[in-house]
């Protein structure tokens, strides 16, 4: 059943707090959750992009939009969030905030490692630890943690990020269970491949892997908010899924590297000024990044 926005706002409302909001997938769950009436909390590194976005969003849809520059790959970054948020009523928390370092692990600088471990696994758990215990005192609200299909199995030539997308979908299904019944919902979303920022990153076409669109993944997870703990969007990512987890794990495996290897190596040299680390690539449709 479909809820309206009023019933969205008076369960996730009044203000949600995004990570990620600067581009991609993250600034279309502010955009789709600023069109149900939520406020928000805006955070990414990316200042200029978050008050533009801020600023768009409260002259078109009336409400509150609030920017905040962090980097959540430092060890202190909820010593600068928590207080920006200080007197403002959360009821969602999208940990979606991410990034992808491809290639061989052991060709991969340690920092980069690092820096992914911090930002997709760290982040995301230390945000629902901080705000738990608010959302369990109002009994609504929730939390949707952006994870990957990479996250369902070990992905050659992406192992590292895929198992930070495992962790955070691991996480995201032991709070569902944790907290349904004292009246939080979470989500797991686990995109394929979208076409954001990652494909110009990597030099891939997106239109050739036939990403989706990040507004579309936005607004259908947003629709499965309450139904979690687990959405995939997209028709063929989740068939891809399911086909893989039934086939035997070693040959599982092997079409999961083959196909990233294909991706990877069918990648222009990625552009320059990147302001993030290596940053996410897209396999085949179905295969994600
Ligand atoms: N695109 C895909 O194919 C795909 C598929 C599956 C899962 N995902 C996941 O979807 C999420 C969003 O990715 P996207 O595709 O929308 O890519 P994107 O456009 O590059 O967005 C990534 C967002 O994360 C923010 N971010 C990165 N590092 C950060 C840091 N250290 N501190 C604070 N914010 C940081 C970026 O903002 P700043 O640069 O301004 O800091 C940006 O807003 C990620 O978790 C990604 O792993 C993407």
């Amino acid at each position: 059943m479909t809820i309206t926005s009023d019933e969205f706002r008076q369960r996730y409302g009044p203000t949600a707090l995004v990570t990620g909001a600067s581009s991609g997938i993250g600034e279309q769950l502010a955009r789709a959750l600023a069109e149900r009436g939520l406020g928000l909390v805006l955070v990414a590194r990316r200042r200029e992009l978050l008050e533009g976005l801020a600023e768009a969003l409260s002259q078109r849809y009336g409400i509150e939009a609030v920017a905040v520059a962090v980097d959540l790959a430092r060890p202190d970054f909820l010593d600068e969030l928590l207080p920006a948020c200080a007197g403002m009523d959360i009821g969602l928390v999208v940990s979606n905030a991410g990034f992808g370092v491809k290639g061989r692990l052991h060709e991969t600088p340690p920092e980069q490692l690092e820096g992914m471990l911090d930002v997709n696994c760290r982040a995301p758990l230390l945000l629902a630890r901080a705000f738990a215990p608010r959302l369990l005192e109002r009994g609504r609200g929730g939390f949707l943690v952006t994870a990957s299909i990479e996250g369902y199995l070990g992905f050659p030539h992406s192992a590292a990020y895929a198992a930070t997308k495992a962790f955070v979908r691991s996480l995201g299904e032991g709070i569902w269970q944790e907290y349904r019944e004292q009246g939080l919902d979470v989500l797991v979303l686990s995109p394929g491949a979208t076409d954001t920022e990652v494909f110009a990153r990597l030099g891939m076409d997106p239109k050739a892997l036939r990403a989706m669109a990040p507004e579309v993944v936005a607004r259908q997870a947003l629709g499965q908010l309450g139904r979690g703990p687990d959405f995939i969007p997209g028709f063929s990512n989740r068939l891809f899924v399911r086909v893989l987890r039934i086939l035997p794990r070693r040959l599982a495996l092997r079409i999961a590297g083959t196909n990233m290897r294909k991706a990877l190596d069918a990648a222009r040299p990625p552009e320059p000024a990147d302001p993030a680390p290596a940053q996410e690539s897209q396999p085949p449709r179905g295969e994600e990044p």
